[in-house]
């Protein structure tokens, strides 16, 4: 089931998209850890290895169809927020941009009745609908928790006892 030119690209670019998150991530993690939240630091340092997962899932798939893998420049990233939320905010960006990003890649192999690369982008689907949640659980309690910076580090420590439940499975490669 060869690639054509235009979803191989697609592709490739989504692997660069999931690198480009590990190292957003990797810089939310720095905040966090910087600023004493050592289980939102945590939850980040979870995510990179998730995005890492999703990159090698991609780039794993592409040679699968016997395509080329290419590896773009990867943007640098910030490592200070105006506040949690903030950061917070800007990884739910991220994971919405991810999941338009994926579906755009779905519609090409559909149109073009690439079903191995429909199959396989349809189990992203899902895996962003639970890392939207993920992210906006953790954006809703910290809204809730604006301006009472005890509240904030309370929410840090519970965050400590879930995140294995709400670290999200990627799915299998092959
Ligand atoms: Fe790989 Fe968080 O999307």
């Amino acid at each position: 089931m060869k690639l054509s030119e235009r979803l191989e690209k697609a592709l490739n670019k989504q692997v660069n998209m999931e690198m480009h998150a590990a190292y957003l991530y990797k810089g939310m993690e720095q905040y966090f850890k910087e600023n004493g939240y050592a289980q939102y630091a945590h939850f980040f340092n979870e995510h990179v290895k998730e995005e890492l997962k999703h990159a090698n899932d991609f780039e794993s798939f592409i040679e699968d169809v016997d395509g080329h893998v290419e590896f773009f420049s990867i943007e640098g990233v910030v490592t200070e927020y105006a506040s949690p939320k903030a950061a917070f905010d800007a990884a739910m960006e991220h994971e919405k941009e991810i999941s338009a990003s994926i579906i755009g890649i779905l519609e090409i192999a559909i149109e073009e009745k690439h079903y191995a690369a429909e199959n396989f982008l349809r189990t992203y689907v899902d895996e962003q609908v639970e890392e939207e949640a993920s992210a906006d659980e953790v954006v809703q309690n910290l809204k809730l928790a604006q301006g009472a910076p005890g509240a904030l580090f309370m929410l840090d420590r519970e965050l400590g006892t879930r995140v294995p439940a709400i670290t999200v499975n990627a799915p299998a490669a092959d």
